[in-house]
């Protein structure tokens, strides 16, 4: 697969090293500005391929892997029709205090602000060390929520590429009910941060 993931920090480039890790192509934009992007992306996601979005061409999968309030109108210069996951939360040390977002998830407030993409809330649920230190994820559960059934296919292949265990939610709404403060993120995320030798243990003692 051909992923894109704009954001070079703790997430995307963990993301990208599973990535490349389970055989996929990986572009990795980083922020515009940034004084040497090669050779951020060389020492932090070897195999990765620095490149701005705008120079992506088609990918079959983007992921936006930068702080929410960013997100929000952040210049996504994709082909129409980009399967697009979006990983962010709102988190108020970095974002501020929440936006009034008229009752919408915050990926759905993402998506109004970036028309034409095909938008898929997932990959918020885990912590980005999870990532590198557990080898074998075990199927960690990770739910996902998207309008498209377009995308579904390729967001579910992505996931369990990556060695979680994709889990549709429903549409975009739905994953609102994932987002911090629930029971299912906090859930999610005392599993996450459970020992390699100790996960399947914390799975089996949770209702996911
Ligand atoms: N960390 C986790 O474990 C985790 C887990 C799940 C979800 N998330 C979510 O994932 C998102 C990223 O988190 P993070 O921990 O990776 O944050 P981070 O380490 O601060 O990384 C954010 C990255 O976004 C880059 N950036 C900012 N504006 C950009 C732009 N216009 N284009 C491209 N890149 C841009 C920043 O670049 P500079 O460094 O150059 O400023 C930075 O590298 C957040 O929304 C967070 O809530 C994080």
């Amino acid at each position: 697969m051909k992923v894109g993931i704009v954001g070079a920090g703790k997430l995307g480039t963990a993301l990208a090293r599973r990535s490349v890790v389970a055989g996929h192509e990986v572009l990795l934009a980083t922020r515009p500005g940034t004084r040497d992007p090669g050779l951020v992306v060389e020492v932090m996601a070897p195999g990765s391929v620095a490149l701005p979005a705008q120079q992506w061409g088609t990918v079959d999968l983007a992921v936006l892997a930068v702080p929410f309030h960013v997100a929000l109108t952040v210049d996504l210069p994709l082909p129409r029709g980009t399967v697009v996951i979006d990983p962010t939360n709102h988190w108020e040390p970095v974002d501020g205090p929440a936006p009034d977002l008229g009752g919408r998830g915050t990926t759905e407030a993402i998506a109004a602000g970036h028309p034409g993409l095909l938008w898929v809330k997932s990959l918020n649920q885990l912590g980005y060390h999870d990532l590198d230190d557990l080898t074998d994820l075990a199927g960690l559960p990770m739910r996902y929520a998207t309008d498209h059934d377009t995308a579904r296919d390729t967001v579910a292949d992505y996931l369990s590429s990556l060695g979680l265990r994709p889990i549709h939610t429903g549409p975009l709404a739905s994953g609102a009910a994932f987002e911090p403060g629930t029971a299912v993120f906090d859930a999610t995320a005392t599993v996450g941060n459970s020992a390699p030798d100790t996960i399947a243990g914390a799975f089996a003692s949770k209702t996911l």
